[in-house]
């Protein structure tokens, strides 16, 4: 792996089990760490392709080295609307088949905004509690969207925002459609944490892999920061990582 600076930031690139194994190492700094002070370890988690395979290594380590996660306490970025637990496309299913199955974290301890909710503004006051209760964010994971959102704070999304809900922009749709089976199947709304509760984790990385997110990645690195691109926010973050692959690098 190699640091690259990119305009003000300092960029690691490197081949993606690489990246994994990096990110993974901090993760388990940090539970080690908290175990070893009796406390819980919050992360902050992702869905979407990218983390896949640094879940995998974490579910390995786990399995082969007994790295425990019965310390763990975690919140998910979004979630799309009106998809129950149960429907294999919720984010809530997406983290137990990727990860949560795999590990001993405890089910009262992982927290995804809720689908469903009659009053869409107190449920997302309460995930915002919810993580102030656990005493914030220590980790947070991000990928980054194909114009530049973070969780699912798209295009126009302030520095100030909240865990709201959100319409979703037609590009995340089409980018979304065929894991739904088409356009029509996608969720047009969903609850996101919001920028600014994004920004307070102690540490906040963002992980992008292929081509198809050098451009964007670029803008979010060294382009202007600004609701344009919200992953650009996270330039103004004093411990930000960046974890790109050659491809999303462009090297
Ligand atoms: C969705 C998620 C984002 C994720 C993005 C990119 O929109 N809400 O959190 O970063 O997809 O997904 P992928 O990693 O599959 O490119």
């Amino acid at each position: 792996m190699k640091k690259v600076q990119i305009g003000s930031q300092e960029v690691q690139v490197g081949e993606v089990d690489e990246l994994c194994r990096v990110l993974a190492d901090e993760v388990e700094s940090l539970l080690v760490a908290r175990a070893e002070q009796g406390k819980c370890a919050v992360l902050g988690l992702a869905t979407g392709s990218t983390p896949l395979p640094f879940y995998d290594e974490l579910i390995r380590r786990h399995r082969e080295e007994g790295l425990s996660f019965a310390n763990v306490i975690s919140f998910n970025l979004d979630e799309y609307e009106g998809l129950g637990r149960d429907h294999e496309r919720s984010y809530w299913c997406e983290m137990w088949r990727n990860l949560f199955d795999h590990v001993d974290v405890k089910q009262e301890n992982v927290s995804v905004p809720p689908s469903v909710s009659d009053d869409p503004d107190r449920a997302a006051a309460k995930y915002e509690a919810a993580i102030q209760a656990a005493g914030g964010i220590d980790w947070q994971l991000l990928g980054i969207g194909g114009e530049g959102h973070i969780g699912f704070n798209e295009k126009g999304s302030s520095l100030n925002s909240r865990t709201r809900r959100v319409t979703l922009a037609r590009k995340t749709i089409i980018d979304a459609a065929p894991s739904f089976g088409g356009e029509e199947n996608v969720p047009t709304h969903a609850i996101t944490m919001g920028v600014a509760s994004i920004l307070e984790a102690e540490r906040v990385v963002l992980m992008a892999r292929g081509a198809s997110k050098k451009e964007i990645v670029h803008r979010a690195i060294c382009g202007e920061v600004g609701p344009e691109v919200p992953a650009s926010f996270l330039q103004n973050h004093i411990n930000v990582g960046w974890f790109l692959d050659g491809d999303a690098a462009g090297s």
